[in-house]
């Protein structure tokens, strides 16, 4: 692990910061206890945190209510319930080519068992959606539209605003999947008209896995899917259906929930504006030092406008999981080769037919020195079969 050169950060970021470590230690240590479900004050300390996460997560997307931020295990926990919640018997949904699994697999489960249509929107030749045609594809029995954010094979960042604003005037709901952005990306569920936002912890919000979640706008009526203890109201036989318990049962993951807390006072203090530009500049240097190797393919790298710090690419005769198993045995560097997860984006960009690409992912505690050894290193890659 000494010295490893980590640019799988769309994978999880690492590592968190030490405030992260530490808060999650101290934390769990003294108030690691059931939290709002009895009146002692350890109790009571533990619901504090777990509210105030909820109120710092609300501000980051600009929602209003803190109550409709709920906590899940992560993004995929999120969007299963939201696919799950939302659509029923003959109804139809709207999503992309660019969508991980976590959107890709509840939709086809649903598709398969006969329950609803869905249409994929392909993306451009740089990577993105266009509005329009997504706008085009409503039907009178659209249910939802849910549209990857930013891409973890290409880092793309989709004008989530422009579908939003098409959603709302056919009043057909809008989600995201804010999995490589939430943190580093600004989000402004109003502004941007979106419904409801899936996010998961341990990647731009620094938590740690296991905690992700979901913001939902007060009139978007997810079906609850899940039912268990909530700590109020015990005598009811049904789960109660106010927000947040709608969408938690049983104890929630309070270190996980302590982790996001830390990561935002730490994000806050940073400044994401300031974290996103210092990976651009990187991402940048990365892009234009692989362009001018022989022998290397980039896919849909063109420009920081709208893009998050994730690349991928190929190096002509080579194979993407030779190349990552040299990268890692001979130099150092952790990073993710194959379909990472998004077969449909490989589909569309024929890498599924060479077993997808290398994908080198930044974060916030990569250096330039970091972007000059993985350059000099796909040189010397690339050399061997020239
Ligand atoms: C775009 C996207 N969506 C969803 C997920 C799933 O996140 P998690 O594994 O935390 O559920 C990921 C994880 O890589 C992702 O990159």
């Amino acid at each position: 692990m000494e010295n490893i050169i980590y640019l799988d950060n769309a994978a999880t970021t690492f590592p968190k910061p030490q405030e992260v470590y530490d808060f999650m230690h101290e934390f769990y240590q003294k108030h690691g206890v059931n939290p709002g479900r009895a009146g002692y004050d350890m109790s009571i300390e533990t619901e504090e945190i777990v509210y105030s996460t909820r109120k710092m997560l609300t501000q980051l997307f600009n929602g209003t209510d803190p109550n409709y931020l709920t906590f899940s295990y992560n993004a995929s926990d999120s969007l299963n319930m939201i696919i799950s919640g939302m659509l029923s018997k003959g109804d139809h949904a709207i999503t992309s080519t660019l969508e991980h699994n976590s959107v890709l697999r509840p939709l086809y489960h649903k598709q398969q068992d006969g329950v609803i249509e869905v249409t994929y929107i392909p993306f451009d030749e740089k990577g993105y959606i266009d509005p329009d045609d997504v706008k085009k594809a409503f039907r009178k029995n659209t249910k939802l539209v849910i549209l990857n954010h930013g891409s973890n094979v290409i880092g793309t960042v989709q004008p989530v605003g422009a579908v939003g604003a098409y959603c709302r005037e056919a009043g057909i709901p809008f989600a995201i999947d804010a999995s490589q952005t939430a943190g580093i990306i600004p989000i402004d569920v109003q502004e941007m008209h979106i419904d409801i936002v899936a996010f998961t912890g341990h990647k731009c919000l620094m938590g740690p896995t296991g905690i992700g979640g979901l913001y939902c706008s007060r009139d978007i009526d997810i079906r609850y899917t899940r039912f268990g203890g909530t700590g109020v109201r015990s005598a009811d036989r049904l789960h109660p259906a106010e927000f947040p318990h709608r969408l938690e049962c049983g104890t929630l993951n309070i270190v996980g929930v302590a982790g996001l807390h830390a990561g935002q006072n730490w994000l806050q203090k940073q400044g994401m504006p300031q974290l996103h530009q210092q990976e651009m500049a990187l991402w940048e240097k990365l892009r234009t030092g692989l362009q001018n190797i022989d022998g290397v393919t980039t896919y849909c790298a063109t420009s920081t406008n709208n893009q998050n710090a994730v690349l991928s690419f190929n190096i002509r005769g080579w194979e993407a999981a030779d190349m990552g198993t040299m990268l890692d045995v001979d130099y150092n560097i952790a990073c993710r080769t194959g379909l990472q997860c998004a077969p449909l984006v490989h589909e569309q960009l024929g890498t599924d037919k060479i077993h997808g690409t290398v994908r080198l992912s930044l974060g916030p505690f990569n250096t330039e020195s970091h972007i000059d050894t993985a350059l000099s290193a796909v040189a010397d890659i690339a050399a061997i079969k020239r």
